[in-house]
């Protein structure tokens, strides 16, 4: 069975390529090289927006399933450039649905729990989409492409990912987090966002689970454990010795130049924990594994 799994080079994907790796014969494709990679992985370096050679990769992997990762994942940047934010995570996701429609590819789309806007919170799947922001508002039109072109297709609404990035350098505000305490610079959590984090072992997981089993529709992949940022920041902190002083409470929603952010953007997990046989975990079980991953 051969997976492709876009964004290779990013957080989400490091997870999923390290673990798909048993079971598939991975390709993967980003623009930048990704060290330390086991040479079994099959690495393709490319930009998406080049149509002509994702076709050309597609039409000579015929991949069964792909696990779209990449996107501009900043909603600060999508909110500043959104013609940018458009052409990456909606022009992108267009071409990888046509080409997994017209091979008969199971597609994975990475979609996030920002796509609702944070005044009710638990969200389940049936709940209705509400961006607030460019970034939630690329990733619904992504999303509805996904779905409508094939029923087998997966939309899954990703919670906040915490964890330590398995290649590379990824968007991990956990790595970013010891990197500031090691030099006892303050680290500010936002206290007005309620969320409920995954860890990224967990995720990783569970798209390959997703790649591979016959579950089609959204799901959301969300941690056991709900809490504000900034409560997170403080468990965190306190599970792996960083001194409690140096977690600083913020508001996101009173930052000058930010795009507006969901207040409660959590997310009911019980579809998930009855269609997968990976488990969801609370925060501290999720922390314990990401720091214990062995590749
Ligand atoms: N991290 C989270 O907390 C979170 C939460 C909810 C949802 N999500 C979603 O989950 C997915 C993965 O997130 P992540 O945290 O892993 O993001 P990430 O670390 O920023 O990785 C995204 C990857 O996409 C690739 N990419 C972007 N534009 C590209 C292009 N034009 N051509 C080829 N590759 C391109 C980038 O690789 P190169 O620059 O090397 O090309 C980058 O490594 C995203 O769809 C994100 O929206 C993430």
């Amino acid at each position: 069975m051969i997976l492709l799994v876009t964004g290779l080079s990013g957080f989400v994907a490091g997870s999923v390529v390290a673990q798909a790796n048993k079971d598939w014969e991975v390709h993967g494709i980003s623009r930048s090289e990704v060290p330390g990679l086991p040479i079994e992985i099959h690495a393709h370096h490319f930009d998406l927006l080049e149509k002509e050679k994702v076709a050309a990769l597609f039409n000579e992997i015929k991949p069964d399933a792909v696990i779209h990762t990449a996107a501009i994942a900043n909603i600060d940047i999508c909110q500043n450039d959104p013609e940018l934010g458009k052409r990456i995570n909606v022009e992108i996701t267009e071409t990888i649905v046509e080409l997994c429609k017209s091979l008969g590819s199971k597609l994975v789309f990475c979609s996030t729990d920002s796509v609702f806007d944070g005044i009710n919170g638990h969200y389940t799947e049936t709940d209705e989409p509400h961006p607030i922001n460019v970034y939630a508002d690329t990733k619904v039109k992504a999303e509805q492409m996904v779905l409508a072109a094939s029923p087998k297709n997966v939309v899954a609404r990703l919670a906040l990912v915490m964890g330590l990035p398995v290649y590379g350098k990824g968007n991990s505000f956990l790595a970013d987090m010891l990197d500031k305490s090691s030099r006892q610079e303050p680290i500010k959590f936002p206290a007005n966002e309620i969320r409920t984090p995954i860890d990224v072992v967990t995720l990783g997981a569970a798209l390959v689970e997703l790649a591979g089993n016959d579950f089609g529709g959204i799901v959301h992949l969300s941690g056991n454990s709900r809490l504000t940022r900034y409560e997170m920041g403080l468990q965190i902190a306190e599970s792996v010795g960083i001194p409690l002083n140096l977690v600083v409470s913020t508001d996101s929603n009173s930052m000058p130049g930010r795009a507006p952010r969901a207040n409660d953007a959590s997310m009911d997990n019980s579809l998930a924990c009855r269609i997968l046989k990976t488990p969801m975990l609370s925060l501290t079980e999720g922390l314990d594994l990401t720091l214990n991953f062995k590749k």
